[in-house]
């Protein structure tokens, strides 16, 4: 009974699937696994404790690299800021549409920051503090305590700052 309907639920998909050219078939299908690389610490514990963006904020807080990445910390003390990249791990991620603080109507997710979204990445260009060993403490953030950390970039003015009346 149970082997039937996982055939007919199988043969669903396989029937919904066949038509697509072997291109969209595999970016459909195909699975990108991420690893975090640490974890935030941070003095919120809630969603709703959070700011909306860090950047409006002076909090301190601090990222934990776990050590088989800490190699790759070398020389960030040379950087102002550092643009974190996290995965919002308690966002829904079937949100499309939302309504927003600015906005009377709701809007498409990939025209907000809304932590709700198909794939929950969350960015912040935050103030470099310090370094201690594989510890950053940063200014300016929106995660809460226990975000999982999936990247680090330097914030670059030459390639990221742009003039705009946004
Ligand atoms: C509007 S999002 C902005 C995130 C990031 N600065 C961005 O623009 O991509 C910030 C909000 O996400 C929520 N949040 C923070 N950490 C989260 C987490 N780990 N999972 C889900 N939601 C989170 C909080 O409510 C916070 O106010």
């Amino acid at each position: 009974m149970k082997i039937h309907l996982i055939l007919s639920v199988l043969g669903r998909i396989v029937e919904k699937l066949k038509d697509l050219p072997l291109g969209e078939f595999i970016m459909k299908t195909t699975e990108i696994i991420l690893k975090p690389i640490g974890i935030i610490r941070s003095p919120y514990k809630t969603k709703g404790d959070a700011p909306r963006q860090g950047r409006l904020v002076q909090t301190l807080g601090t990222v934990e690299i776990f050590p088989e990445f800490t190699e790759g910390l070398k020389d960030i003390e040379k950087r102002k800021h550092v643009i974190l990249i996290y995965w919002l791990h308690q966002a829904n991620r079937g949100t499309l549409i939302t309504p927003t603080p600015d906005s009377p109507t709701p809007r498409g997710v990939f025209s907000i920051r809304s932590p709700g979204r198909p794939n929950p990445i969350g960015i912040c260009t935050t103030e470099l503090i310090e370094r201690k060993g594989n510890v950053l403490t940063v200014r300016g953030i929106d995660a809460i305590d226990g975000t999982p950390l999936i990247d680090i970039k330097p914030y670059i003015p030459k390639l990221d700052k742009v003039s705009c009346d946004d």
